[in-house]
């Protein structure tokens, strides 16, 4: 039977032959399985998403419970239902403040543009009109949105789409000298900075010592606003709730996505510190943003649930055994000389390989292993479910591909 080859695959090269992709048929913990019944080690949990693992009965059953009840309906005005309320408030309870409000979305990248239109909303109320412009650092990833694509630090992602959103300024990722000058340049007119707690599609950059302390200190002099990317880092990776609370900074605005369902269900949101949230509070003040699916009764109870299991299975602590785990074998990959050094956090890293990684990811799917080749990094970031074994399978084909 022929395959038909009608999908557009998500950064793909469109002139790939459908029946040259990998076609994933089952999963389960961290195993997946292909159409040949080929099995390969999740290290990547899907994309950064997977924190409870594959095939959670907790999950379907949920899902499924709500499906029976509400399978669909708008949170516009007069709506609301008990799911979107009840993943709002873990959501706020899990965050590092008292009583914030929570956006919902589907996707990460409508996190990231709501975000965005949020910190120059309350810009405006707060009477700065000249406050627009959003300062963005190298190696940031935000999501594919028209906001995102300009927030974005990796210059590919951003060319051949024509004009993009005005009003972004890049900074190098790592010297909060260089924000600095870009405050002490147009700190007038700066709305507000996004970053990754772990920029993680880039590469996997861990912040330097202090460097979000310093984002938040020039945010205060500048009264500007700190969003923090959380898509990756939020719901456990990070070896906290938040990277906000592994790295001691608190934002006013956080995006997340991802891990805050396990991506059983399309879920994100946005949630917003109560002194920014005041500002939407005015009566009569109409907030003109939001996507037919925000607070969709499926993807709530999908959070819901996922909330419960990260809590009970106790997803968060576990992040940093897999941390100590992986630094042991990565330790011993470096003594042996096989890697340069590695970086990362909690349940997140990135082993640098000291030339091209790219090409190794093939390598390591051919031996059963998936991870992505970011430069010169071999990025792993297993769901967190994952057990000492699958980590130590991880460094062992990792050895083999670089010996
Ligand atoms: C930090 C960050 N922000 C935003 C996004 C965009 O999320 P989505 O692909 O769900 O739109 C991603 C996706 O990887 C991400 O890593």
């Amino acid at each position: 039977m022929s395959i038909p080859a009608h999908l557009l695959h998500p950064f793909s090269e469109p002139i790939k032959p459908e029946a040259d992709f990998i076609n994933i048929v089952s999963a389960e913990g961290a195993v997946l399985t292909d159409d040949t019944g080929k099995q390969y080690l999740d290290g990547m949990a899907s994309l950064w998403y997977c924190q409870v693992g594959h095939g959670r009965r907790e999950m379907i059953d949920a899902i499924t419970a709500q499906a029976r009840k509400l399978a669909t309906y708008n949170t516009f005005d007069p709506f609301t239902n008990e799911p979107a309320r009840a993943v709002a408030a873990l959501i706020a309870d899990k965050s590092p403040f008292d009583d914030p409000r929570v956006f919902l979305g589907c996707s990460g990248s409508e996190a990231v543009d709501t975000a965005l239109k949020i910190a120059r909303l309350v810009q405006q109320r707060r009477g700065h009109d000249d406050k627009q412009i959003i300062i963005r650092r190298t190696h940031g990833y935000h999501g594919t949105n028209f906001g995102g694509t300009a927030a974005q630090g990796i210059a590919p992602n951003r060319e051949g789409w024509g004009d993009l959103v005005p009003h972004f300024i890049e900074v190098p990722n790592d010297n909060i000298e260089d924000v600095a000058k870009a405050f002490a340049r147009h700190g007038e007119r700066i709305a507000a900075v996004i970053s990754e707690p772990v920029q993680g599609a880039g590469g996997v950059w861990p912040p330097e010592d202090g460097y979000l302390q310093g984002l938040r200190r020039l945010c205060d002099q500048h009264r500007s606003l700190l969003v923090f990317d959380e898509v990756i880092c939020g719901f456990g990776r990070t070896g906290s709730w938040f990277g906000a609370q592994t790295f001691g900074v608190t934002p006013d605005l956080m995006t997340f996505a991802k891990g805050v369902s396990s991506g059983y269900q399309p879920l994100s949101g946005v949630i917003v510190a109560p002194d920014v949230a005041q500002e939407l509070c005015e009566p009569g003040f109409m907030l003109r943003t939001g996507y037919t699916y925000s607070g969709h009764p499926m993807a709530c109870a999908a959070g819901v649930a996922n909330i419960k299991l990260i809590e009970s299975d106790g997803l968060v602590e576990r992040a940093n055994d897999i941390g100590k785990k992986t630094v042991e074998g990565l330790d011993a990959l470096v003594a042996d000389g096989i890697i340069k050094g590695y970086r990362g956090v909690g349940a997140v890293w990135a082993a640098d390989v000291g030339r091209d990684a790219v090409p190794l990811k093939r390598d390591m799917l051919d031996r059963g292993v998936v991870i992505r080749g970011v430069g010169e990094g071999i990025i792993w970031c297993p769901p967190l479910v994952v057990s000492d074994d699958q980590i130590a399978q991880f460094i062992e084909t990792l050895a083999e591909v670089l010996k």
